[in-house]
């Protein structure tokens, strides 16, 4: 297949690598950081309240009261800067005006109080199996796996993680309801969102329908124009869509130029791996479901674990969601892929890792793309569907970018390995979009 020339890889083996940054000399990441966190740490120390955080059966049959001090000399006894400063070695948080400082602190101090709440850990597992539909399949891909087998019948075997099977159709609903929750639990009356593609507003709007809270998605006209089908289901949930002139972008912008307009009411819901701490702590540790299950799905399917789970790398959270479990696994390859559209030398690609450069967006330090003037130029992906035609599945197009790889890492693994790919979304919303490209693509 003619793909190859589409995608980007960052490639990560190492247990302190990580897919947000990456070093002087490549695109891997790297991070210094206890990446286990709450569990080695609580797990060191109070093993009682380790068990009833960590394991389902106990979050869901016990009502043990647990006193807030309790729970905040827990946190104080832990080792774990990084929930307090939200940074990856330079990289991660907090660039914004002092006045959202505080604001931004308290919701930090909340955030790791839920951690360690049984109360709320036990709702949000509810929550998760009821309304998100969870544990996603780990689903055998019999029809790409004998696709990818090479002239001799050998290669690997490929398993899709089905989080497109979730709730509004993505992984985005993960991060979603349990950040609603914790706005709701802090009394907010009102969630601000920006999305690009749709599925974080879907996920946001149908969040807040289902607890009772106002809510306000900011969208570029241009993805307006692109997701009409998302936007209308956010309207149907009785969100606000917001036009705003520009992309994601100034989308993200405006949202939190509105929260931070009424900081006591409003709550920003980042969807992704991007802003001042802590909103990227909160949406890996609530994205961490997917590769949790993986893990257990893996041992119960085949008694051991992946070799190699690739997922799309957008802006991070469905990456982080399956990789974070298997960042201290020497023996798992993690493979981020970015979207290179036309190449990632030219100006239309979404690279960010393997072409950016080190800046401060939406409060946090990362790797940006950036013009010269510093702004962000437009994210341009193109990708294909192979999915439907071998197995009936409908990815969203950033999964494709996931699932593309294959056609490069296939032929380089032994016969019988263990494949994940992370199917972070179903691509409804991009029939039309895959339609026209592949009719552009037709010869005249
Ligand atoms: C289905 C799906 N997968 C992946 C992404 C990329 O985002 P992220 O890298 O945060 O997972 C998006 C973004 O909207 C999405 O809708």
């Amino acid at each position: 297949m003619a793909c190859t020339k589409y995608l980007h890889i960052s490639s990560i083996h190492h247990p302190n690598h990580f897919p947000l940054f990456k070093t002087k000399f490549s695109t891997i990441l790297n991070l210094n950081l206890n990446l286990n966190f709450p569990r080695r740490i609580v797990e060191n120390k109070a093993p009682t309240v380790y068990n009833s955080i960590i394991s389902h059966e106990t979050w869901t049959s016990t009502d043990r009261p647990i006193r807030r001090s309790d729970i905040k000399r827990l946190i104080d006894q832990t080792d774990e800067n990084f929930l307090r400063t939200g940074k990856f070695g330079r990289y991660g948080g907090i660039f914004v005006p002092e006045t959202l400082v505080i604001s931004l602190n308290k919701l930090a101090d909340e955030f790791q109080l839920t951690l360690y709440d049984p109360k709320f850990q036990a709702e949000l597992a509810i929550a998760l199996r009821d309304f998100v539909g969870r544990e996603t399949p780990l689903y055998f891909a019999r029809g790409l796996t004998d696709h990818y087998k090479n002239s001799n019948g050998q290669g690997p075997d490929i398993y899709l993680k089905r989080e497109d099977l979730n709730h509004t159709g993505a992984h985005k609903i993960n991060n979603a309801i349990a950040q609603v929750m914790l706005a709701k639990r802090i009394g907010r009356k009102n969630v601000v969102a920006a999305t690009g593609a749709g599925q974080h507003g879907v996920a946001t709007a149908a969040a807040c329908a289902k607890l009772s809270l106002d809510c306000t998605i900011f969208m570029g006209n241009v993805d307006i124009e692109r997701q009409s089908s998302n936007v209308l289901q956010m309207k149907l949930f009785g969100a606000q869509v917001k036009p705003v002139e520009g992309t994601f972008k100034d989308a993200t912008s405006e949202a939190i130029r509105t929260w931070v307009e009424d900081l006591d009411n409003s709550y920003y819901l980042a969807g992704t791996a991007v802003g001042p701490h802590p909103c990227p702590a909160m949406v890996r540790e609530f994205q961490s479901v997917i590769g949790k299950e993986t893990r257990k799905q893996a041992l119960e399917k085949w008694g051991g674990k992946p070799d190699v789970i690739v997922a799309c790398v957008g802006t991070g959270s469905n990456a982080l969601g399956i990789f974070h479990e298997f960042v201290r696994d020497k023996d798992v390859r993690l493979i981020g892929v970015e979207a290179a559209g036309t190449g990632i030398d030219g100006a239309k690609h979404s690279a960010t890792l393997a072409r950016g450069e080190v800046g401060v967006y939406h409060g946090a330090m990362s790797y940006l793309l950036q013009d010269d003037e510093g702004q962000i130029i437009s994210p341009h992906s193109i990708a294909y569907s192979l999915l439907c035609r071998i197995e009936g599945i409908v990815p969203a197009l950033e999964a494709a970018h996931a699932l593309a790889y294959l056609d490069k890492l296939c032929p380089t693994l032994p016969d019988g390995s263990k494949v994940v790919v992370n199917c972070s979304g179903r691509g409804d919303k991009d029939v039309a979009t895959v339609f026209q490209y592949e009719q552009e693509q037709q010869p005249q």
